[in-house]
């Protein structure tokens, strides 16, 4: 029998599906049920110390090979998201807690506020693209960068996973700067900078011009990143970017992943279809091709 289920931070996952931060992710409701169609672990939607209002609308669009958006990190606070992560730990969820900070002093309170709570893992977002003071920051200051992973590390007590931008050419830079800090993994990756533009309207779909692109448009670019970090770090990385299917699934854990995130594919179909259907396909994937475990699975691509 394929055993699905993997280790991520010390921790025994019943398989390698984690929910993506920001879809779904408000809610202890909203997690809880992804949860229960089957995936292993939710990352929150990104909070903030206090409430962060995001941006303008309009702040999404779909484009048909994937979504723009720019909600811009629209979060209710630390103290409400809090409320919604002891629901979830209640109902013996594992919970990655997605945060962000526009300075140092603030991920060090978010990261004490959640000293208390036994979470999987805290994501530290440093790489949203339609957010100047989180995207742009932290990861284009690599010493900046290192401090904000030890601050939230020593802050918080828990595995710091560091959620990182859509770029391979500097993909390396960065990870060796977060893992000099103590980062404990990855998520790769983020959103990529793009934009649309409305040409009866004459002027860009999205109110802030730019968002994040997400979904099967971003997959060839994620794979990527994550086939380049899995050659330089021995820490897990959770692969990230249009994972709809099993086959894509599957091409993450090949190329180096250890998880998979799944986001914009919840804006097309219900968790409770999809969840199941890509469980089964991997499990036929790797009866077919003699894997008794992920863990044989992770990297493999790169060992030809
Ligand atoms: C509407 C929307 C909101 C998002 N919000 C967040 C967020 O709050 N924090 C974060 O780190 N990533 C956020 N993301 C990025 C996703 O977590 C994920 O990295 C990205 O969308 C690629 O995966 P996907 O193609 O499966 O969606 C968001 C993506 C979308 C589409």
């Amino acid at each position: 029998m394929a055993q699905l289920s993997v280790t991520l931070v010390g921790r025994r996952l019943r398989n390698p599906l984690v929910l993506a931060a920001g879809i779904l992710g408000l809610s202890a409701d909203g997690m809880l049920r992804v949860f229960r169609s089957g995936i292993a672990a939710v990352t929150t939607k990104s909070f903030s110390l206090n409430a962060w209002h995001g941006n303008p609308n309009p702040v999404v669009a779909d484009l048909g090979f994937g979504l723009l958006n720019a909600v811009g990190l629209a979060n209710p606070g630390a103290q409400h998201m809090i409320r919604e992560i002891t629901t979830l730990l209640r109902n013996r969820v594992p919970v990655i807690a997605s945060i962000f900070g526009t300075s140092l002093e603030e991920l060090e309170v978010v990261g004490r506020l959640l000293r208390r709570l036994p979470l999987l893992a805290v994501e530290l977002n440093v790489s949203c693209p339609h957010v100047k003071e989180v995207g742009g920051t932290f990861v284009t200051n690599y010493d900046l960068l290192r401090k904000a992973v030890r601050v939230v590390a020593r802050a918080s007590g828990k595995p710091v996973i560091v959620k990182l931008p859509a770029e391979p050419s500097r993909i390396i830079e960065m990870a060796e700067a977060a893992e000099d800090g103590g980062a404990a993994g990855f998520t790769a990756t983020n959103t990529i900078a793009a934009t649309d533009i409305d040409v009866e309207l004459v002027r860009p779909v999205l109110s802030v011009t730019y968002g994040g692109m997400s979904g099967p448009a971003l997959r060839p670019i994620a794979l990527a990143c994550v086939y380049t970090l899995y050659e330089v770090t021995e820490k897990p990385i959770i692969g990230c970017g249009g994972v709809e299917s099993w086959v894509d699934a599957v091409k993450f854990i090949l190329s180096g992943a250890r998880c998979v995130g799944i986001g914009t594919a919840f804006s097309k179909e219900q968790p409770e279809q999809l969840v199941p259907r890509i469980l089964s396909g991997i499990r036929s994937y790797m009866r077919r091709h003699g894997y008794g475990s992920i863990e044989e699975m992770i990297g493999a691509a790169h060992k030809r």
